[in-house]
């Protein structure tokens, strides 16, 4: 396959890093073309035989599929320019909140088109990404896709009109789980541990608590496996109750979805 990518930013060298082992045992052939010479350069260090274009024109005549990794405000702006070029092509758009079908609807119906939704996990071999049914892709081009995000993690496919919020859980939920951590480490300094001892702690029972819930125990089970009667646990957990996380979170997330569904209107 020769895949391109347009933007060599922390989401597209992110997938096009983890995925090194992918594209070689599949014998793709790699182009970038990324406006600054600074992004390029990285390109040319990160990727071997990658090959930078000068301009989209040149990308676009190389490639059977390409990966457009810039910002949603500018996507169907810089489709829209280069629409000729992309006819008969593939295009993936890893772009927050622009549906399968605005994308489509700018490129017209001889371009495949298929709404991805990665995350920086991948970095770590530990991505999810979530495809939308709703693709225009042939069979091979959906099996290399498919495989190109199975090779840095999961893959899920959601209904067009879940993969907004689908994003924000699999997506923003990251960064506010690092406001988590970070407070609990806070929280043991305060009480005497050094802070990369107590954030050590808290994320090692993390990953812990992560994969039994992942291998399926039930979140309300391990809460009170956790919480002896009369102990230490349940008093927190009431504390947690009572400052209002369950509250924060679902506002967290509210927020996330409400500028996603802004972004696809921009
Ligand atoms: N970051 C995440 O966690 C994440 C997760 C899922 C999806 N996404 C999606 O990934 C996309 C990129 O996000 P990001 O965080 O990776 O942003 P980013 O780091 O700012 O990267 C944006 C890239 O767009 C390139 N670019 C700017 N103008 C361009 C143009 N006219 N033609 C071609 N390329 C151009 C930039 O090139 P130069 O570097 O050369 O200036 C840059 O490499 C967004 O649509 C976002 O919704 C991001």
């Amino acid at each position: 396959m020769k895949l391109a990518i347009v933007g060599y930013g922390k989401m597209s060298s992110a997938i096009a890093k983890a995925a090194k082992e992918f594209f070689s045992s599949t014998d793709s052939q790699l182009f970038v073309y990324t406006p600054s010479s600074s992004s390029a350069d990285r390109a040319k260090e990160d990727l071997a035989h990658v090959q930078i274009c000068e301009d989209m024109e040149t990308l676009c005549s190389q490639a059977d599929m390409i990966l457009f990794g810039v910002k949603p405000q500018m996507m169907l702006g810089l489709l829209d320019t280069h629409a000729q070029n992309l006819k008969r092509k593939a295009v993936i758009s890893i772009a927050a909140g622009l549906t399968s079908r605005s994308i489509q609807s700018v490129l017209g119906e001889d371009v495949e088109v298929i709404r991805v939704m990665p995350n920086l996990a991948a970095l770590v071999g530990k991505g999810m990404t979530l495809i939308s049914e709703e693709h225009t892709l042939s069979d091979e081009h959906l099996a290399y896709v498919t495989d190109l995000f199975a090779s840095i993690g999961r893959v899920k496919f959601l209904p067009e009109g879940l993969m907004d919020i689908g994003s924000v859980l699999s997506g923003s939920s990251g960064a506010f789980y690092t406001v988590f951590v970070e407070a609990l480490a806070e929280a043991g300094l305060r009480r005497g541990l050094k802070y990369e001892d107590a954030l050590e702690l808290a994320l090692q029972n993390h990953a812990g608590t992560i994969i039994q819930l992942q291998e399926g125990i039930d979140p309300s089970t391990l809460r009170v496996d956790t919480s002896s009667p009369s102990g230490t646990t349940i008093e927190g957990l009431i504390a947690l109750e009572k400052t209002g996380l369950r509250r924060a979170m679902h506002e967290a997330v509210e927020a996330s979805f409400r500028r996603c569904v802004e972004l696809s209107k921009q």
